[in-house]
């Protein structure tokens, strides 16, 4: 299998906003009518928009961590979100991985409404359209590289040599090949960090999120993880990281910051 048969929206014209990885759980022929939102026929719709969404936790003390923040990341755009600890930068990075929802406000993936969509549909979209990379790999130590990756399509209800095929696809592309039988624990930082990103994109996600990737890294391992997502930009990938690291996030084409729950466009 090559990185193109992946699915990577990038480098298959024929996959549109509904081409929901085949691989991903949601992606087996559900019949989800949410997952049919962005509509046939008319301009892709934005990866992300996010409409006036603010998100306060009740407290007390109250905190409006985000507030009325508006977004739009177009298919195929890498955009760097920086701001000061506590800004709303991990509030902000878990509604656009539908792990939170907004207090007030939408937030359309791929054109689908989010907000009030049931937890089915959440995790249908989250699983078959979204790749998480955290600052801490979490990866499985008692596992290979090889295992870690194929564990993520698990529960896809694809035979278990086509999972093995994607994986070993998704290893190329992070250039490990020669690492598929080693336990993470051997690796560098660096490698860590790609065998993650190896298992957030094996499922052929639009949207690969990133929170901190290289907080944990030393300025080589770093840059070795910069120039991976360059490359999935390359690629077609839409891409949107999180950093304190001005380095990390110059390496973005669009740079957005964030403080006290406010976004602000830096440039584009
Ligand atoms: N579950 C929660 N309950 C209450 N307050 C929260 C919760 N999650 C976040 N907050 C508050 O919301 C604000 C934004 O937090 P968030 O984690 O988004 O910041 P951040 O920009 O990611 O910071 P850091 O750079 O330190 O990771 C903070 O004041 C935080 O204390
Ligand atoms: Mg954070």
């Amino acid at each position: 299998m090559t990185w193109t048969e992946l699915g990577l929206p990038g480098t298959d014209p024929g996959g549109g906003p509904d081409a929901v990885a085949p691989g991903a759980p949601g992606g087996t022929g559900s019949t989800d009518t949410a997952a049919d939102g962005a509509d046939a026929g008319s301009a892709p719709a934005a990866v992300v928009d996010l409409v006036d969404v603010s998100r306060s936790f009740p407290g007390p003390p109250r905190v409006d961590a985000l507030r009325g923040v508006s977004l739009r990341v177009d298919p195929g755009e890498y955009v760097s979100i920086i701001g000061p600890s506590g800004s709303g930068k991990s509030t902000l990075l878990n509604i656009l991985g539908l792990l939170d929802r907004p207090t007030s406000g939408e937030y359309l993936l791929d054109g689908v409404p989010t907000g009030s969509a049931s937890e089915s549909v959440r995790s249908s979209l989250r699983g078959g359209r979204i790749g998480f990379v955290f600052q801490s790999f979490h990866l499985l130590p008692q596992r290979t590289v090889l295992d870690n990756v194929l564990l993520a399509t698990l529960y896809s209800g694809v035979p278990r040599g086509e999972r093995e095929e994607r994986a070993r696809t998704a290893l190329e592309r992070v250039h490990l090949t020669h690492r598929t039988t080693f336990h993470p624990t051997t690796l560098s930082g660096g490698e860590r960090q790609r065998v993650a990103v190896a298992r957030a994109i094996v499922a052929a996600p639009h949207l690969l999120l990133a929170d901190e990737p290289t907080g944990n890294l030393d300025s080589t391992n770093s840059a070795e993880v910069m120039d991976l997502f360059d490359e999935l930009h390359g690629d077609g990938l839409t891409l949107a990281v999180i950093t304190h690291d001005p380095v990390v996030s110059a390496r973005a084409q669009r740079r957005v910051r964030i403080a006290d729950g406010r976004l602000e466009e830096l440039d584009r």
